[in-house]
């Protein structure tokens, strides 16, 4: 009777969605190092990537970024530091742009 033994698990999905911690702008990332161009890490990276001379960038940059995608998608499943970030069109998800700190539910 498998039918029958995955109704529970089908009426547990609400509840688990309800508790999600989502992106109302950008896209969920995990990232390995969160801060602004003031941060030497950060700054260091930047550096490599878009050259010596930085363009603007406010707010918030994440390292070594994996998006957090598909169904339950959350950011309690990021280890590392979860942030919704606005531009990620970089090569591998190595510099994130644009990030708003999640809330970890
Ligand atoms: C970077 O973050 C630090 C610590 O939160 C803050 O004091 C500083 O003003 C920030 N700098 C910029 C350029 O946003
Ligand atoms: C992402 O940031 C880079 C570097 O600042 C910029 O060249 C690019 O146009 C941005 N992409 C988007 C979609 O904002």
């Amino acid at each position: 009777m498998k039918f029958v033994n995955s109704i529970p698990a089908l009426l547990a999905l609400p509840i688990l969605a309800a508790a999600q911690s989502v992106c109302t702008t950008g896209s969920l990332q995990c990232c390995e190092q969160v801060g602004n161009v003031s941060n030497s890490i950060i700054h260091n990276v930047l550096t490599l990537i878009l050259g010596p001379t930085l363009p603007t960038i406010t707010g918030l940059v994440g390292v070594e970024c994996t998006a957090i995608t598909g169904v339950g998608a959350s950011a309690s499943l990021c280890a590392e530091t979860p942030v919704c970030c606005t531009n990620t069109t970089f090569p591998n998800d190595i510099i994130a742009l644009g990030c708003s700190p999640v809330s970890v539910d």
